[in-house]
Order: C-alpha cells, then sequence, then structure tokens
C-alpha cells in the first residue's frame, strides 16, 4: 500500500498542464471527495498499528503534492491570462502587416517637389488634354514651325487643335496667363508622345517643369538653381549646360550632370563618358512673355524641364523603361522603404 502511495506522489509532481480542465481532471483524481487521497485516507483504519505512522507521513505527501501542483499551475495559468489582457498575449511574435508602397515616379516626383519647395518654388498644375495655343504657339512654336515634328504630338480626334500635351511646358502658359511676376513655380505631371515603346523611352511618361520670372533674372540664377538641385537629388556637384535649342527659350541649354564612371551601370547609362542628360533649360524667350501678357521689358526669368523617369531610373538603377508601367507588385514591393 504505501509503495502505491509513492508511486502517486511520483505521478503528481511529474504532472504538467496548460490547460484547465486537464487541471480541473487532476485535481479531483486526486483531491476529490472520491478521490485517491481520500481512498488511501478511510483504508487507514485497516492498516496495522506499527505502520499506521509511516502511512500517516506518506498519505500527507502525496496530499502536499497534489496541493503544491495544483497551486502552481494555477499560478502559471493565472500570470499568462495577465500577459494577455485586453490585447491579447503581447509576449507573441508580432504579425507581419503589410504595407503598400509608393509608385517610384511618385517618390521621386515628392522628391523633387520637396527640394524646390525649400527655395520657394510652388507647385501647379495643368490638363493633359490640352490646346495648340498652350503646347505650341504661346510657346514660340507657330503653326509650320518645324520644331513641333520633334514632338510626335497624340492628337484627340480629327480636330487638330486638341491634343494630349506633349510636355508640361503648357503649364507654364497657364501658370503666367493667370499669375503676375515674381513667379516660382514647378509643375509636375504626365505627358504623351507618339514615340515607339523601347526600354529607353515610352509613349507615356513624366516630367517637372520649372518657371522663374522677375527682374532682372540672370543666367547664373538658372544654373545655380539647377546645380543647388543636383546637389540635393544625387549628392553630385557638377553640372554642365550644353548650347541647345527650345523655341520657348533664348539661350537654350541641355542640363548634363557628372555622374562618375564608378560601377559597370555607370558606363552603360552614361554611355562610357560619366556624363548624363537630364534636362533642358534656358531664358524664357521674350516673345512666350508678350504671349502671356507680361511685358518683357520689364520681367525676364528661367524655364526648365526635366524627365522624372530619367531620374528614378538614374537613381534606382533601373534599366527598363516599361517596368514603370507594367504593375508587376514584384518591382513595386522593392520600393517599401522609399515612403
Ligand atoms: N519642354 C522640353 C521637352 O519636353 C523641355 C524643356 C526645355 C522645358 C527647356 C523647358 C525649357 O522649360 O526651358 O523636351
Amino acid at each position: 500500500m504505501i509503495d502505491k502511495i509513492k508511486e502517486y506522489i511520483g505521478v503528481a509532481q511529474s504532472f504538467s498542464t496548460e490547460n484547465k480542465e486537464e487541471l480541473e481532471a487532476f485535481r479531483i483524481k486526486f483531491l476529490g471527495k472520491k478521490g485517491v487521497l481520500n481512498d488511501f485516507f478511510a483504508e487507514f483504519k485497516n492498516v496495522p498499528n506499527d505502520q499506521k505512522k509511516e502511512f500517516g507521513q506518506v498519505i500527507n505527501a502525496l496530499k502536499n503534492a497534489a496541493e503544491e501542483k495544483v497551486k502552481s499551475i494555477v499560478e502559471a495559468l493565472e500570470s499568462k491570462e495577465e500577459t494577455k489582457g485586453i490585447f491579447g498575449d503581447l509576449t507573441r511574435a508580432a504579425e507581419p502587416v503589410i504595407v503598400g508602397s509608393r509608385h517610384p515616379i511618385s517618390i521621386v516626383k515628392n522628391q523633387i517637389i520637396d527640394i524646390f519647395a525649400n527655395i520657394g518654388f510652388n507647385v501647379s498644375e495643368g490638363p493633359e488634354i490640352e490646346d495648340d495655343w498652350h503646347n505650341f504657339t504661346a510657346l514660340n512654336l507657330p503653326e509650320y514651325h518645324p520644331a513641333r515634328d520633334m514632338q510626335d504630338t497624340f492628337f484627340i480626334q480629327t480636330n487638330p487643335d486638341v491634343l494630349l500635351r506633349t510636355h508640361t511646358s503648357s503649364v507654364q502658359v497657364r501658370y503666367m496667363e493667370n499669375h503676375k511676376p515674381p513667379i516660382r513655380t514647378i509643375s509636375p505631371g504626365r505627358v504623351f508622345r507618339n514615340e515607339a515603346i523601347s526600354s529607353r523611352s515610352h509613349c507615356i511618361f513624366h516630367q517637372v517643369e520649372g518657371l522663374y520670372i522677375d527682374k532682372d533674372v540672370s543666367f547664373a540664377d538658372l544654373k545655380q538653381t539647377l546645380l543647388y538641385f543636383t546637389k540635393e537629388m544625387f549628392g553630385k556637384s557638377k553640372i554642365r549646360l550644353r548650347p541647345s535649342y527650345f523655341p520657348f527659350t533664348e539661350p537654350s541649354a541641355e542640363i548634363d550632370i557628372y555622374w562618375g564612371l564608378k560601377t559597370e551601370t555607370d558606363y552603360r547609362i552614361t554611355k562610357g563618358t560619366g556624363w548624363l542628360e537630364i534636362g533642358g533649360c534656358g531664358m524664357v524667350d521674350p516673345n512666350v512673355l508678350k504671349n502671356c501678357d507680361i511685358n518683357p521689358d520689364e520681367y525676364n526669368g528661367f524655364a526648365f524641364g526635366m524627365g522624372v523617369e530619367r531620374i528614378a531610373m538614374l537613381l534606382y538603377q533601373i534599366g527598363d523603361i516599361r517596368m514603370f508601367y507594367e504593375n508587376d507588385v514584384r518591382f513595386l514591393e522593392q520600393f517599401k522603404a522609399n515612403i
């Protein structure tokens, strides 16, 4: 009998559970009315007198072991419940939260806006469906001007006056028609050109236009503004303004930045020169000011236009412009960290 009780002590001591029902079953089995302990206590009177003392000690040991066990498991379960509280189990590993990401074009566009906002430029927008005046004529590109051909225009229906804007320079005109100098504005937006789609060009892309009109603005102001921008955007402080031609600026220039030749990709994107063209610029042609009712004898200024995809491709080392428009989540998910 004593050996049997000792066996039960072992069972009670080694018992473990994290489940309330199992604990209750254990308690009933050992400490309940019809439990093991009561059975043994009932046997007490049949135990020979010389064994009574040892029997009593062992049976008490069993009682203690069972009670201790129940107590310690109850405490363990309660403390677990406390940490759960109303928020659930705070010790559990966090569930991954699925967050979206901005499109790389939006990320770069917002960066450009921030950089120019710091030197007093506001943001302006215009329509994507334009008329001939704002996209061409007011920008010193009258009908039959040869430079119109460079712009591979999408016309809407058969009306040659309605078209998809080929550049954001159209917003310059709209802004000057509605605001008097001093003007400092940038106009980000989508533009359209009837071009063959390849890894380097697309029929839809984005530009950011800049316009600065005031009294006594110089070409040095333009260069300094662009230099500030390239420093902030790329961390590069070497730019080159290459003489060029745009009907709406005189003089005009292409903006090149010195990107360097550290990696193989650098060689590829700069065609081995280290220099990369990011847009065009110049001093606003007096004819454009006149067309917008601004007196060119009183005011002058500069303008520039940059391709957003170009900049994003450079910054993120994206080799194919079509990636921006395919909406492949595997591509887009890579920009999560760049909100
Ligand atoms: N509109 C030109 C283009 O799409 C870019 C440009 C060049 C804009 C010179 C300007 C500028 O404002 O001054 O290629």
